[in-house]
């Protein structure tokens, strides 16, 4: 798409993709401005597209990616808290065991397909850890990839896996709360149990949809960049060495990888009112597709944009969003993708793509759902 893209952010910047409904916004200073304004570009808007009258109850719908302040100021600085406590002393020791495990079987020389393999076992044990869902890590992926396809556009084939992933996971996340009701444990799931809201405890409704949004947000984005990262490395084999030559890049290398192919390209407003972005006219309703892929890859802001340069200065991207809404898992994710490397790099001697990746048909969550790689000793 980035091709595409560069078009748009050239000919079109504010272009209408679907006459009427949806306008593509690809420059950074747009992208970044719309996102700044929740006033006037309102994520709530959107529940209706979560609201599938063919998928029952989806406690996405509640979640907090589609609330606007004040609502959103009070669940979000709720989970903030609730999240951050666990996440940085937690993840470290365990995504490092994880890893380690992987790197050491390739340094023996493997070749798997990565997307069964480290890319989705090592987020599903994190985020299973942290939230409290262990038990059930081999359903997140088959859970997550039916979940996040859920939009008014659903073929009609696709809709029944949907109701049954909702409704699985739903029964298991309230059987979670049931056990942790009798006896408390270590995980985020007993937290939100004891957490308060406006004073008072959260209700089974609110409950789910936490943790409903932490899975489905948190668990397929940091697959698909730890497969995009290893994409690039197998195409860089002097940047493999130099990041085993020099560790202390890794950060820098997994920011970049997050710039220059982050795993959301588009998230979506609805404008409350008549406006304008670069000049161009907007009316009450319209849908807004934010290009944060497109914003990333912006030459007015970033020098040679299409390059990868982990040496590049050291600008912020929309990776993860921006404002309000700026990504809750960031920095877990960056934590875990660094980790990961951190393993890999000094045990593997080069990474090869060995067979044509398949990509999942989504542009709020995209990537590979299958890639084979080959790493070699060293
Ligand atoms: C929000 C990207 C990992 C939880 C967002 C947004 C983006 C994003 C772009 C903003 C959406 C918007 O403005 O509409 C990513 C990427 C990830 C990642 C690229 C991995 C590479 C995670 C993880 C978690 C997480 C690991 C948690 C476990 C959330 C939540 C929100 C969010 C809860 C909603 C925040 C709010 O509405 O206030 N993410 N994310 N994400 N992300 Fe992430």
């Amino acid at each position: 798409p980035y091709p595409y893209y560069a078009e748009l952010r050239r000919a079109a910047p504010v272009s209408v993709i679907d006459p009427g409904e949806i306008w593509a916004i690809s420059r950074y200073d747009d992208v970044v401005s719309v996102l700044k304004n929740p006033a006037v570009f309102s994520s709530q808007g959107l529940r209706a597209a979560t609201e599938q009258p063919w998928a029952g109850y989806n406690p996405l719908t509640d979640s907090l990616v589609l609330l606007d302040p004040p609502r959103h100021t009070a669940i979000r600085s709720l989970v903030n808290h609730a999240f951050t406590l666990r996440v940085l002393p937690r993840v470290e020791p365990l995504a490092r065991k994880v890893a380690r495990a992987f790197a050491e079987r390739a340094s023996r020389g493997l070749e798997v397909d990565i997307c069964d393999d480290l890319a989705t076992t090592l987020p599903a044990q994190v985020i299973g850890n942290l939230l409290g869902l262990d038990d059930a890590c081999d359903k997140f992926r088959t859970w997550s990839e039916t979940i996040v396809a859920i939009s008014p556009g659903t073929p009609e084939a696709l809709r029944p896996s949907i109701v049954a992933s909702i409704a699985e996971l739903g029964q298991y996340l309230e059987e979670v709360f049931e056990d942790r009701r009798r006896a408390r444990r270590d995980d985020l799931a007993s937290d939100l149990l004891d957490a308060e809201i406006d004073g008072r405890r959260l209700d089974q409704a609110e409950l789910m949809s936490f943790m409903f949004v932490l899975f489905v947000a948190g668990f397929e984005t940091t697959t698909h960049l730890l497969v995009n990262s290893l994409r690039i490395l197998a195409e860089r084999p002097e940047l493999l060495a130099r990041l085993r030559e020099a560790p202390s890049v890794i950060p820098h290398f997994v920011e970049e990888a997050l710039r220059f192919d982050p795993s959301v390209h588009v998230t979506l407003r609805v404008a409350t009112r008549d406006t304008e972005i670069a000049g161009v006219p907007l009316p009450a309703g319209a849908v807004v597709a934010a290009l944060l892929a497109s914003a990333n890859r912006d030459e007015t802001r970033y020098e040679h944009a299409d390059r990868f340069d982990v040496d590049r200065d050291r600008k912020p991207s929309v990776a993860f969003g921006h404002g309000i809404h700026f990504c809750l898992g960031a920095p877990l994710a960056r934590a875990e993708t660094r980790i990961a490397f951190e393993e890999l790099v000094p045990r593997v001697g080069a990474i090869h793509v060995t067979q044509e990746p398949t990509w999942n048909c989504g542009l709020t969550v995209r990537g590979v759902t299958s890639c084979r790689m080959r790493f070699e000793p060293l």
